[in-house]
């Protein structure tokens, strides 16, 4: 049977991208950043997760403001990266496990989430910057993935209520999956950011703090949260925390938190990182 190895929350921001390609990892701004990741890799070494499923936002890539799903979920064989508009280069496919994305579909359907299926799905820097990080070396035998795409860039987003529920109803899904293998679970995006607006540079470090400690203990603190009380003290993009709140309902029982890194800014964000085992 599958099983649900650990989780990483993680910033996915583009700039990061960039920092990467050109090998800025020593530079006095990104290297706090930038070391906050070799244990979560040291981590991942050692549990060797077959596939990775990453919980992110696609930011004007795969989907428009023309056609935005609330959530939709990739199962296809790859997914190829393009740029969405950052400058950011353009990185290698990703392996899919359509297998495994098939049964979470109808693991889900019959818990009736709907979600939208693509058989074909780009990811951009929300999808692409964590798996750098995390796996900075891809060859031949590199993890497989399965894309899990929430909207966080056109209302109505799905609340903190529903995250969780459907974080939750993930967690069973995976687990019901006959084939042995063993998943790790991405959060991608936050913490606190606006990008536009009154508010762009807006940034809430005690939230900030508060969602790495609650995330762990008490991720349903956040169930009666609006969507809008959420973009009030996370900012307008700060939001992405949705992410998190889904991978972290998946796991089920308080984890072990292997590692954590907090930094600001990076950009305009206040970047997180947290890597958490699953307590067997
Ligand atoms: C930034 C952060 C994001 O999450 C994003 O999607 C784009 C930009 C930033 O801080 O610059
Ligand atoms: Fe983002």
């Amino acid at each position: 049977m599958a099983k649900i190895v650990g989780g990483i929350c993680t910033s996915h921001i583009p700039a990061i991208g960039n920092a990467i390609a050109n090998d800025l990892f020593e530079d006095p701004y990104w290297k706090p950043f930038f070391d906050g990741y070799p244990p979560v890799r040291a981590w991942l070494d050692k549990v060797k997760p077959d596939v990775a499923i990453v919980v992110y936002n696609d930011h004007g890539l795969n989907f428009f403001l023309d056609k935005m799903p609330t959530f939709a979920i990739g199962a296809a064989k790859e997914y190829k990266n393009d740029d969405e508009g950052w400058g950011i280069p353009t990185i290698d496919p990703f392996k899919g496990d359509p297998e495994l994305s098939w049964h979470l579909i109808n693991s889900l359907h019959d818990e009736e989430f709907d979600l939208c299926s693509c058989q074909e799905m780009l990811v951009d820097h929300g999808f692409t910057v964590p798996m750098s990080l995390l796996w900075p070396e891809r060859g031949e035998d590199q993890i497989k993935t399965v894309p899990f795409c929430v909207n966080t860039v056109q209302h109505p987003v799905a609340s903190p209520r529903r995250c969780l529920a459907i974080g939750e109803a993930l967690g069973r899904a995976i687990e019901s999956y006959p084939e042995d293998c063993k998943v790790v679970i991405l959060g991608t995006g936050g913490l606190s950011h606006q990008l536009d607006g009154e508010r762009a540079g807006f940034i809430n470090k005690e939230f900030d703090l508060e969602c790495m400690e609650k995330i762990v203990s008490d991720p349903y603190h956040y169930q009666n949260m609006s969507i809008h009380e959420l973009v009030k003290l996370a900012g307008a993009q700060g939001s992405e925390f949705i992410l998190w709140l889904i991978m972290r309902a998946a796991m089920g029982k308080t984890p072990q938190v292997i590692h954590q890194n907090y930094h600001i800014p990076i950009s305009n964000t206040g970047a997180g990182l947290l890597c958490l085992d699953t307590v067997s």
